[in-house]
């Protein structure tokens, strides 16, 4: 936390220590509400068109409607007045939008029209685990129980944290979730890996987020002559997985050398692994957009 800290909520600039939401906003009590991640290097925002797309998308998916002046760039562009009045102009950061159902008296049923959606932005400095990308991570396999709508990005997170605190009490630093026999995507990152020399990770559909660094990772593969192909690691394919890694915003791609305790392949961040975390590496220090 650095000495200023303010986010913003609700139309006004505040220190974080002092902002405040009602009781009775939706995203409080019902997690009704939706949400984006960015990363921030040096200033700018990395690939901020699709985290928009996305963040409108998952507005549309849950049918919240704010008002005309409140579109994901407005959201973006107090993002970046937060960075400046921060002091996060220079190195590493992370911006973060989200927006509920708004305040209205406890009832399941959609608030009545005119109620404004909740907005909270904030930015945060950010250190990328230099340690665990250059020497790979841990994962377990864990059951997918999230609900049928896993390509909105909503707050309803709590499959996705019970899955992350089972990976942090057996030492690893993500769960890999396991959904009909097949391999979806992280608590918080989308999986890839290779199997008899192919690199393969979930199609988009309505079982997995379709995280930026995913997109964004399959137009470098492409670029660099890798073959990706959209088709779901099988659960009885991984004892064949000869490279395991992770893709997300504050995770970039990460390689994974062990899973359930047993080595990935040789025990270490595999060739084509280490290709594209150096791809997105250069694209990220470029500035993307
Ligand atoms: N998580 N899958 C899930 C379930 C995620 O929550 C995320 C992102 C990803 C990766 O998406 P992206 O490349 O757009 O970050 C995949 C964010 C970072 C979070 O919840 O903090």
């Amino acid at each position: 936390m650095n000495s200023k800290d303010l986010v913003y909520v609700n139309g006004s600039i505040v220190p974080r220590s002092e902002a405040r939401v009602s009781v009775e906003d939706r995203g409080f009590v019902f997690g009704d509400g939706v949400y984006e991640v960015l990363r921030v290097i040096n200033g700018r925002p990395f690939a901020t068109r699709f985290h928009n797309e996305r963040l409108r998308r998952s507005l549309e998916g849950i049918r919240i409607s704010p008002p005309a002046d409140d579109t994901p760039e407005s959201f973006v562009e107090i993002g970046k007045q937060l960075l400046r009045e921060n002091d996060l102009l220079q190195g590493e950061a992370t911006m973060y939008m989200q927006v509920t159902r708004g305040v209205s008296t406890r009832a399941h049923n959609f608030p009545d029209a005119g109620v404004r959606p909740g907005i909270y932005i904030s930015v945060a400095r950010f250190t990328p685990n230099r340690e665990l990308a250059a020497n790979g991570a841990a994962a377990i396999s864990h059951p997918d129980l999230r609900w049928g709508r896993c390509d909105l990005k909503t707050l309803n997170l709590l499959p996705n944290v019970l899955a992350a605190q089972t990976a942090k009490e057996k030492g690893a630093f993500e769960a890999m979730l396991i959904r009909e026999g097949v391999v979806t995507e992280g608590s918080r990152t989308n999986f890839f890996g290779v199997v008899d020399g192919a690199l393969r990770t979930h199609p988009c559909d309505n079982h997995i987020l379709p995280g930026i660094t995913r997109s964004v990772l399959r137009d470098l593969a492409l670029e660099v002559d890798i073959d990706l192909e959209e088709t779901p690691i099988r659960e009885d394919e991984i004892p064949k997985l000869s490279e395991l890694f992770l893709t997300g915003t504050t995770t970039d791609v990460m390689p994974v050398v062990s899973l359930d305790d047993k080595p990935v392949g040789k025990g270490k961040p595999g060739e084509l692994t280490r290709k594209l975390q150096r791809v997105l590496a250069e694209s990220l220090a470029s500035g993307g957009d």
